[in-house]
């Protein structure tokens, strides 16, 4: 009895002594632990007389019982101070100065979405906008596909699970073109509006990834044709790649929602295995490549938007920005535009300050 009395004094103030969770380990051992003196006197009375266990059991059960408790309340109050200690290690003075600047960059995309704005403003128009998440209504019927037409196929929809409440398919924006129906329905005409913003197809390589970049242009007024459609078009990429040799060439073509529809090509060159955009395509050393689609906006979009074909009518022309940024800036995989490679930005990134203004220059890069 005074045995046990003694050794869980002395366990008890080991315990208390311990200054390291390694030193009341092996206190835990020695008492609690397998071959522990407390768990060798619990063996024993398993071969003691009942009476001879009613005596001897109560002494050895609270003997447990006060190093158990001793050890884990030391444990925490070891474990606590390990934290204490850290925490005052690794301290961090958040008044100091950075020891590095910050790396940020604008990316090309956005770079090109300001110089579009900013020379667009010039020529009068307004930057409008609309919703990624569209009804098929917005999307294909107001622009004259309705739900038979294979255009609609063509565009490898992302359609959600769910309709709206009057039960039309809701749709990732195939395309930019829905922002000129909204726009119409909330302004009605005239009309001077470029669109730009994120698109959606189903598809993926190294010149397509499932999100893309479009920009979409309206004018809707009176006594609008196609040479004013083709003077906007130029007057954008004259400043736009800062040169005035572009030459465009309008191929005729088919889009629901234009009549006549045509397609816009920009000549081009080859310099240093990287087409440069400037001169005639049919010129020697020089072809043709598309920048976008086109056209007079159909009367039947116009009445599907509320607009009076016999009153008033215009152009469109939606333009893949991605492609426009690649052609001035000079990266080839479309892909590395959305990797968020910080090599990548850093290199084709642009400062913040760099704002693209006609005055300094669209293209300036600091
Ligand atoms: N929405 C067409 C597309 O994504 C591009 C386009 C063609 C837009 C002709 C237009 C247009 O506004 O007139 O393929």
């Amino acid at each position: 009895m005074t045995d046990i009395t003694s050794q869980t004094e002395a366990a008890l103030a080991a315990i208390a002594a311990a200054d390291s969770l390694d030193t009341l380990e092996a206190q835990r051992l020695e008492t609690l632990g397998k071959k522990g003196w407390v768990s060798l006197a619990l063996k024993t009375l398993g071969g003691m007389t009942p009476e001879e266990r009613t005596a001897a059991a109560p002494a050895i059960q609270s003997a447990r019982a006060a190093i158990a408790e001793a050890l884990e309340a030391k444990k925490a109050a070891l474990e606590s101070a390990e934290l204490e200690a850290q925490l005052a290690r690794e301290t961090i003075d958040l008044t100091l100065p950075a020891a590095a600047t910050p790396k940020g960059s604008v990316h090309p995309v956005s770079q090109v979405m300001d110089e579009l704005a900013e020379i667009f403003a010039d020529l009068g128009f307004a930057v409008a906008t609309g919703p990624e998440i569209e009804d098929d209504w917005h999307n294909f019927t107001a622009l004259n596909m309705d739900e038979t037409h294979p255009a609609r196929a063509m565009h490898d929809t992302f359609y959600f699970p769910d309709k709206t409440s009057d039960s039309k398919d809701v749709l990732l924006r195939t395309h930019t073109s829905p922002v000129q129906i909204r726009s119409m329905l909330a302004q009605g005409a005239p009309i001077r509006i470029i669109a730009p913003g994120r698109v959606y197809r189903s598809d993926s390589d190294a010149t397509h990834t499932p999100m893309f970049h479009q920009v979409e242009g309206l004018v809707i007024d009176k006594d609008i044709h196609l040479g004013h459609l083709k003077w906007t078009l130029e007057t954008f990429f004259k400043a736009f790649f800062e040169r005035e040799d572009i030459v465009l060439r309008l191929r005729p073509s088919y889009f629901p929602f234009t009549e006549p529809s045509v397609e816009v090509d920009v000549g081009y060159s080859n310099e240093g295995g990287r087409r440069v955009v400037g001169g005639h395509g049919d010129a020697p050393g020089h072809a043709w490549m598309e920048i976008g689609g086109s056209g007079m906006v159909n009367a039947r979009v116009l009445e599907f938007a509320g607009v009076d074909p016999a009153e008033y009518q215009g152009f469109a022309f939606g333009l893949g920005i991605d492609r426009i940024a690649m052609l001035k800036y000079g990266m080839n995989d479309l892909r590395a535009f959305f990797d968020g490679d910080p090599r990548w930005l850093a290199h084709y990134g642009f400062s913040p300050f760099d704002q693209p203004t006609l005055s300094a220059g669209v293209g300036a890069r600091a």
